[in-house]
C-alpha cells in the first residue's frame, strides 16, 4: 500500500474526474431559509450585524419568500418580532400574532412556500428569556413555560404553518407540543426539534435582529454546555421519543462532531443551522476581502453534508441556490 503503486493524486488530475467522484452535493432544495418579520415597521430595514438580510414588514413579508422561491429555494424558517412583549409573552398567541399574520399573508401571495416557523418566547418576552422566569428574575421555571410554547405551536398551525420548529429548549416541550397538536387535528404537522441546542455566543447578530438577548443572565441554565456532547445524545433521543419528526443541531460549523454522532445514533433527518454568527462573520471578512464570500460559504456548507446534515438552515440560501444555478453568488 505506497507509493508509486497509490497515487490518490490521480483522482484528483483531471477536473472531470474530480466530479465524478464527489460525494456530496449541496442542494437548494435541501436549504431552509431564515427571515424576519417585524411587527410595526414600514419599510424593510437591513439588519445592522447581518448584511444582507433584512426586517420585514408584516405586508412585505412575501416579497423575500418571493425572490427566494425564484432562485430556487423552496422553505422558510419565519422569526417574529412583535410589538408588544410582556412576562408571559402572550403577544405570541392568537391570529393576530406577528408570525401568524405572516403566515396567511405568505399563503396567500406563495401558496407553494414551504413554512416552518420558530417556536420560543424569547422575542416576545420582556426579560428576554425563552420561556416564563421565575421570582429571581433569572431561573427559567420549565413546566409551566410549556402551555405557552404549545399554544405559540397550535397558533402557527392554525395560521398554516408546515412545520414547527421548538428552539426554546424545555425539556418535555415536544411532547406537550405534539399534545396539543394533535388534540386540535394537527396530527400530520410535523415537529423539527432544535434538540442539540448549544448555549453559543455565535448567535449574537440574531438577538440584534431578534431583539431578544435576555436582559439578566444567559441562557446557560437551558441551553447546552459547549463543553459537553453527552447531553445532545440525551435530548436528541428524548425528542425522538417525545414525537420530534426531524432533529436539529445547532450552530453549525463549531459543532459538526455533534452532526456527526446524531447521524450515525438515530435514522431520521437531521437538519443544521448555520447561525448569525457563522453568516457574518463570513460577510465580515468577505467585505474585507480577506476570504472569498462564495467559497467560505459553499465549502462551511458542504462540511455539514459531509458530517451528515440532511437538512441545512442558512442565511446564505438565496445566494447559495443561485449558485448552484450557475448565477453569480451576490
Ligand atoms: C430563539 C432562537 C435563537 C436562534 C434561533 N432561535 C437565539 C437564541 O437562542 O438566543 C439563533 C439563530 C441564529 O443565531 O441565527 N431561541
Amino acid at each position: 500500500m505506497s507509493f508509486p503503486i497509490h497515487r490518490p493524486r490521480r483522482l484528483r488530475i483531471d477536473s472531470r474526474l474530480r466530479q465524478m467522484v464527489q460525494q456530496f452535493v449541496l442542494r437548494p432544495e435541501q436549504l431552509i431559509y431564515p427571515i424576519f418579520v417585524v411587527e410595526g415597521l414600514a419599510e424593510p430595514k437591513e439588519i445592522g450585524a447581518m448584511p444582507g438580510q433584512y426586517h420585514w414588514p408584516v405586508d412585505r413579508i412575501d416579497e423575500p419568500v418571493k425572490a427566494a422561491m425564484r432562485d430556487g429555494i423552496g422553505a422558510f424558517m419565519i422569526f417574529g418580532v412583535p410589538e408588544q412583549k410582556s412576562a408571559d409573552g402572550k403577544s405570541a398567541i392568537g391570529q393576530n400574532s406577528v408570525v401568524a399574520k405572516a403566515l396567511k399573508k405568505i399563503k396567500k401571495s406563495c401558496p407553494d412556500a414551504y413554512l416552518i416557523t420558530d417556536v420560543c418566547l424569547c422575542a416576545y418576552t420582556d426579560h428576554g428569556h425563552c420561556g416564563f422566569v421565575s421570582e429571581d428574575g433569572i431561573t427559567v421555571d420549565n413546566d409551566t413555560s410549556l402551555n405557552q410554547l404549545a399554544e405559540m405551536a397550535l397558533t402557527h398551525a392554525i395560521a398554516g404553518a408546515d412545520m414547527v420548529a421548538p428552539s426554546d429548549m424545555m425539556d418535555g416541550r415536544i411532547g406537550a407540543l405534539r399534545r396539543r397538536l394533535d388534540e386540535n387535528g394537527f396530527c400530520n404537522l410535523p415537529i423539527m426539534s432544535y434538540s442539540a441546542k448549544y448555549a453559543s455566543s455565535f448567535y449574537g447578530p440574531f438577538r440584534e435582529a431578534a431583539g431578544s438577548a435576555p436582559g439578566k443572565g444567559d441562557r446557560r441554565g437551558y441551553q447546552m454546555d459547549p463543553a459537553v456532547i453527552r447531553d445532545a445524545e440525551l435530548e436528541m433521543r428524548l425528542d425522538l421519543e417525545e414525537g420530534a419528526d426531524i432533529l436539529m443541531v445547532k450552530p453549525g460549523l463549531p459543532y459538526l462532531d455533534v452532526v456527526k454522532t446524531a447521524k450515525d445514533l438515530f435514522s431520521c433527518p437531521i437538519a443544521v443551522y448555520q447561525v448569525s454568527g457563522e453568516y457574518s462573520m463570513i460577510k465580515a471578512a468577505a467585505a474585507r476581502g480577506w476570504v472569498d464570500e462564495e467559497k467560505v460559504a459553499m465549502e462551511s456548507l458542504i462540511s455539514m453534508k459531509r458530517a451528515g446534515a440532511d437538512l441545512i438552515l442558512t442565511y446564505f440560501a438565496p445566494q447559495v441556490a443561485r449558485s448552484l444555478k450557475g448565477g453569480r453568488f451576490a
